[in-house]
């Protein structure tokens, strides 16, 4: 088991992180609840697995239960879907003194944290991410959103949970490819803060010598997430470092309509082209692109895309929400372990 403290004085929360936890849900809980009602959202393909074992193990904490089940995909993160779920609230006759508790992915996370954040101007919550992304990234940090018909993450806050409890061993029934989806962000934080990480992560030859690590990978990444949201906690300056291969990976990910390659296999190839162009403009030490292609090859993510009409790529960069007044904020490696924010325009992919 380890334990981290995310410090923002009276926000300040805890990550749990210990295999087996699901289990133990309600001595957790106990911790930092002191009411009766908790309001569990989950989705289809979580609640097949974990949904019972969450459910039982907060009735024997002797808390009154109400789960709602969504279909599983980012359309469910629609800003459409806040009514269902308001509405559920409302009938469970959930007070601001009561506990709603996400349990699943980022789509879960992001959504239930954002109801959460709004339905009766705020009532708390608990994160229990089930993917790798959420659990070294999307649960920790307090950013919470829907996604509007003209972009994702469009309506959001800044609201973050009571506790995250991370449980390990829930990625045992997560798929090979949404595993290599969360390993993307995972060798992010090496790239951007830690070269030691990094190399580590290229010594792991198998999934199994992987998960065999797990708890301290995953310890390690939310260990960088907090300190970066404890120096910045509303993204105006170093937590934007976590955006690095995030600019050209959304515009891939909006280019091809979210459809063919997943977020990390998107992050990925950002990754890896952002470094090659630092590379030729001198800012980023040579040899660095070579050793992300070979890590990414390596955890089977695609480094590269065949970008036939790039124009059309560069016309979404342009459009992103990062790009205000022609000036691009993009995050840039020195060197493995070490990043940078710099202030550029969209011709720096020219
Ligand atoms: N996922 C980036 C952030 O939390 O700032």
């Amino acid at each position: 088991m380890r334990d981290l403290v995310v410090d923002l004085k009276e926000k300040s929360y805890s990550i749990i992180i210990k295999k087996g936890l699901i289990d133990e849900i309600n001595k957790e809980i106990a911790k930092i609840y002191k009411g009766k009602k908790i309001f569990v959202l989950t989705d289809e393909n979580v609640n097949f697995h974990y949904g019972d074992r969450v459910k039982e193990s907060l009735i024997k904490g002797g808390y009154d239960v109400k789960v709602m089940v969504l279909k599983p995909g980012e359309e469910t993160k629609s800003f459409n879907t806040l009514p269902s779920i308001y509405n559920e609230f409302l009938d469970f006759k959930l007070t601001r003194s009561d506990l709603i508790i996400t349990l699943g992915g980022g789509v879960i996370g992001d959504l239930g944290g954002f109801a959460a954040s709004t339905f009766l101007r705020g009532v708390d919550f608990v994160q229990i991410p089930t993917s790798l992304l959420a659990q070294v990234d999307s649960s920790v940090g307090g950013k919470v959103a829907v996604d509007l018909e003209r972009g994702k993450n469009l309506v959001g806050s800044f609201y973050h949970p009571k506790v995250v409890l991370i449980d390990p061993d829930v990625l045992n029934t997560l798929s090979d490819r949404f595993f290599r989806d969360g390993m993307a962000e995972v060798i992010k934080y090496g790239c951007i803060k830690n070269k030691d990480f990094f190399y580590k992560l290229k010594s792991y030859k198998t999934k199994k010598e992987v998960m065999k690590n797990i708890e301290e990978i995953i310890y390690i990444c939310c260990d960088i997430k907090r300190i970066v949201v404890e120096n910045d906690e509303k993204d105006k300056g170093e937590r934007m470092l976590l955006n690095f291969g995030h600019t050209l990976g959304h515009a891939i990910e909006t280019y091809y309509n979210f459809n063919k390659y997943s977020h990390g296999e998107a992050v990925g190839i950002g990754m890896y082209e952002i470094t090659k162009i630092a590379e030729e403009k001198g800012i980023t030490k040579i040899g660095t692109s070579d050793e992300l292609k070979d890590i990414l090859i390596q955890y089977s993510l695609p480094y590269s895309v065949d970008i036939k009409n790039s124009d059309e790529i560069l016309e979404t960069i342009s459009l992103d929400k990062k790009n205000i007044n022609n000036t691009l904020k993009v995050i840039l490696l020195n060197e493995i372990g070490k990043s940078i924010l710099e202030n550029t325009n969209i011709e720096f992919f020219d």
